[in-house]
């Protein structure tokens, strides 16, 4: 399922985004699609401020990739979508993102490390692609198997409380 444009950044869209933010510091995570709120918008909140530092919200609508780099990065990547799996991911080590900010202002931002593979990893979501769609065939085969057990086990757990 692929999200929508949003027409400009207003009070609602603002709104998600807060709401946003709240969900994904909460989960914890680092970074949420709107279509993971179950809102089919272009838009996404990340903050990789390392723990225990200042919060460093960044609010994105629109985003376009305009540039990546042809070096690549390996990321462990979670999911709030699909919670308690990890897998390594290759991705562009660096990328060139338009997008709309908080205030509807159009900025370009060169994104590298946590925040190249968070960005890229969002904006999958509003394309309607998960992580593990990175993966090989088998990998991911393995990986969504692994997925389904620990999901199995975590029921039962709760069953037998
Ligand atoms: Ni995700």
């Amino acid at each position: 399922m692929t999200s929508y444009p949003v027409e400009q950044v207003d009070d609602e869209i603002r709104t998600l985004m807060d709401d946003m933010l709240e969900t994904m510091y909460a989960a914890p995570g680092i970074g949420l699609a709107a279509i993971q709120i179950g809102v089919p918008k272009r838009v996404l909140v990340m903050d990789v401020s390392p723990e225990g530092e200042e919060p460093n919200p960044i609010c994105v609508a629109n985003p376009e990739i305009l540039k990546t780099s042809d070096a690549l990065a390996e990321c462990e990547e979670g999911c709030l979508s699909i919670p308690d799996l990890t897998e390594k991911v290759v991705r562009p080590a660096e990328c060139r993102v338009r997008y709309l900010d908080r205030d509807n202002n159009e900025q370009t931002m060169n994104c590298s490390g946590l925040l190249a593979t968070c960005i890229q990893h969002e904006i999958d979501h509003l394309n309607g692609v998960l992580f593990v769609d990175h993966l090989s065939k088998l990998k991911k085969d393995l990986s969504l198997k692994k997925y389904k057990k620990m999901q199995r086990e975590k029921m039962r757990d709760m069953a037998e409380k």
